[in-house]
Formats: C-alpha cells, sequence, structure tokens
C-alpha cells in the first residue's frame, strides 16, 4: 500500500496575495528532499498555485501519519520564517496555532490524503486551487463520478456503470454522510448544491470500496473563528481503469463554473483552469484559479507533473472566464457578485450597524403617527 497526502499552506505571499516565492518552493523541496534521504518519504514533488505552497508526498505510513503532518508543519514552519525575513505578506497566515499537536488538521493548512493498492498503472491528477474555498470541488466531483454528459465511461465502461458513493461532509456542525450515485443523485444535490455548508470528501467505487478521490475540506474561518484568508483546497483524483478517464477527469473544468472567494475572500468569481505558468492571480486578486498536475505513480515514486491545463483546448474557457470575470466585476459592490453578509470574510456590517442603530426608526410608530 501507498499513501497519497497533499499538504498545503499560504505562508506568505509575493507581491501581496499573488503568488510564492522561488526560495520558499526551494525551501520546501529541500526539506521534501531530506525526508526522502531519510526514508520518512518514497517521494515527493513542491508546487504552487497563487500564494499556496503545496507539498504532494508518497509515502508507507497511512493517512493521518503523525510523523508526515510533523514534516508538513515543520516545513511550513521554517518556511514562516523565511518569508518573515523577506518579509513576504501574510507570513505564516494559514498556521493558525502555536504547537503541532499530532495532527495538521484544525491546525490551518489543508490535507488531502489518500491509502491505496498502486494498480499495473496508476495516473492520478493533483489539483491546486487558489482564491476560492472548500466546497468548490463538489461540482467537477460531482460532473466527473456521477454525470453521464461529462463521463460517458458511466454509460459505457463496465467498470464505471454500478456508480460511485459520495462522502459529504457537513463543514459546520463536522457531520458526514456516504450518498450513493446514481441513486441518490437527487438527494445528494441538495447538499452538494451549497458547497458553503456542505463539501464532497471523497468518492469511492461502489463495487469495490476503492477510493476515487479525495478532497481538502478545512474552512480556515471556521477553524479560526474570524476572517484568516481563504481555503485555496486541494485534491487528488485517481484516473482510467474503473475511474474517469484523464480527459473525463478534466471535463468539468471546461465550464468557468461559480465560486466563492477572489477579492477578500468575499465574491463570487469563475474559476479558471490554468497552467502552472499562469498560477499567479492578479486581476482583482483573481480570478479564482485551479492547477492540474498529472503524474503516474511507479511504485510510489511520481513520474511526472504534466501541466494538464497547458492545453489550447482550454484557451475558450478561459476566455469566457475573463468575459463572465468582467461581467460579475460591473456589479462593484452589489450581490451577487459580493457574497451574501453572511458568507462574507471581511465585513465591516457589526461596526457600520453600531454606529448607526440609534438613526433607525420603526416604520410601524411613523405609520401610527
Ligand atoms: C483572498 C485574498 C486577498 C486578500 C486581499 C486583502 O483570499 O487573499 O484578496 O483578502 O488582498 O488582503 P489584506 O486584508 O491582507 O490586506
Ligand atoms: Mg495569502
Ligand atoms: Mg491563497
Amino acid at each position: 500500500m501507498v499513501t497519497l497526502s497533499v499538504i498545503k499552506a499560504d505562508i506568505g505571499g509575493f507581491v501581496g496575495h499573488s503568488e510564492s516565492h522561488p526560495d520558499i518552493l526551494d525551501l520546501g523541496r529541500e526539506e521534501m528532499e531530506r525526508a526522502k534521504q531519510r526514508g520518512l518519504l518514497i517521494d515527493c514533488h513542491v508546487s504552487h498555485c497563487g500564494d499556496d505552497m503545496f507539498l504532494i508526498m508518497s509515502h508507507e505510513r497511512g493517512e493521518d501519519s503523525e510523523e508526515i503532518h510533523r514534516l508538513a508543519w515543520d516545513t511550513f514552519q521554517k518556511g514562516t520564517e523565511l518569508a518573515k525575513k523577506l518579509k513576504l505578506y501574510g507570513a505564516g497566515q494559514d498556521l493558525l496555532v502555536d504547537a503541532f499537536s499530532g495532527n495538521i488538521r484544525g491546525a490551518g493548512p489543508g490535507s488531502a490524503e489518500m491509502e491505496i493498492e498502486e494498480r499495473p498503472s496508476e495516473p492520478i491528477i493533483v489539483f491546486l486551487a487558489d482564491k476560492t474555498s472548500a466546497g468548490a470541488f463538489n461540482l467537477p466531483l460531482y460532473k466527473m463520478f456521477a454525470d453521464p454528459f461529462n463521463t460517458p465511461g458511466l454509460v459505457i465502461a463496465e467498470g464505471l456503470h454500478d456508480g460511485f458513493a459520495f462522502e459529504v461532509q457537513d463543514v459546520r456542525d463536522h457531520l458526514k454522510i456516504i450518498l450513493n450515485a446514481p441513486d441518490e443523485i437527487y438527494d445528494m444535490m441538495i447538499f452538494l448544491g451549497a458547497p458553503n455548508r456542505y463539501a464532497v470528501k471523497r468518492v469511492r467505487c461502489r463495487n469495490t470500496g476503492e477510493i476515487g478521490a479525495v478532497s481538502s475540506t478545512d474552512k480556515l474561518s471556521l477553524i479560526a473563528g474570524r476572517y484568516v484568508g481563504k481555503d485555496d483546497p486541494t485534491m487528488i483524483v485517481r484516473c482510467q481503469g474503473a475511474f474517469p478517464a484523464v480527459g473525463e477527469v478534466l471535463e468539468p473544468f471546461t465550464t468557468p463554473f461559480i465560486v466563492e472567494g477572489w477579492m477578500r475572500g468575499s465574491h463570487h468569481g469563475p474559476l479558471m483552469p490554468v497552467s502552472l505558468a499562469d498560477a499567479h492571480p492578479s486581476r482583482f486578486d483573481g480570478p479564482p484559479r485551479i492547477v492540474a498536475l498529472g503524474f503516474q505513480l511507479a511504485e510510489g515514486k511520481f513520474v511526472g507533473p504534466r501541466d494538464m491545463f497547458d492545453d489550447p483546448g482550454f484557451d475558450h474557457v478561459r476566455a469566457k472566464a475573463n468575459e463572465i470575470g468582467d461581467y460579475l466585476r460591473a456589479h462593484g459592490p452589489f450581490e451577487p457578485h459580493r457574497l451574501p453578509l453572511e458568507e462574507m470574510e471581511y465585513t465591516t456590517m457589526p461596526v457600520v450597524a453600531g454606529k448607526l442603530a440609534s438613526r433607525w426608526k420603526s416604520l410601524e410608530e411613523e405609520a401610527a403617527g
């Protein structure tokens, strides 16, 4: 068995919240390499999307391994020290606790892990997103694993025909439920359609129970109880054979669907699929974007990555995302570009409401004279 662990955090932006500094990524690579040398990791790949650094690791220690989580935590801490020296923006922003207590979950960084029996050929895609939040993967996961208009394999490939089981988490009340596609898609959709509250954590093959996808569902603001930046999620998807083909896994991103995030984590914007070369949001701190890194696993080693959205086939989506971005931006501070009051990460509402409280007059009293 091999475990894939992707653990990510924003530990400082260059410039502002737009990109990761190359020295921070180099530090991440050195720390991962050292862990490989001492036998803790089989292999590793360090990458980024915007101001988030993603540690993509393979090992034999299973999910929730204290050693692996500690390695990620220590790497982010060392990266934070360097970020402070370079005076990068928001240094250490996602490290929400003072001391590591055995598991990275609840400490700020996002994580997605899966333990698998490596197949004779094991193509995987790791998605890295910035300026959006956990739940952004509900729509693409549904399309990949439950929608025959996206994934013809659900209809015409035997391995996929019996459908997939979705583990849906209620990120506010910390509950989970397993719902089966295709039988329960109408029930499932009532939850998946509200990605702010419900997020798909895992998808498994109903026949074999094998894991097909896992995403990070950590919500920073729910951990800290206040705004601390967006969750900028990650996910791992296995492809081919009993799972959707690579092209079926990428196809949902041909629609620049609307996600929460963008400027100040408080706006709706289109999710733009980009190559690594374009993984640095700047326009209005966005638009939200996603990178797809493809690997073939070979005895736990990462052969790759291939930069999957580096393809003219995604040019139309990007152009459309820009058009949608312009259209939404024209709304300025109005909903639905701006998030509803209760979902905004930044708000001056309590202060403004407090200041103006005495000036509100009752409509009933006025009518009564
Ligand atoms: C969104 C994001 C940025 C910041 C914005 C203001 O996830 O990171 O849009 O919210 O640049 O940042 P501060 O408040 O740090 O000046
Ligand atoms: Mg940041
Ligand atoms: Mg970020």
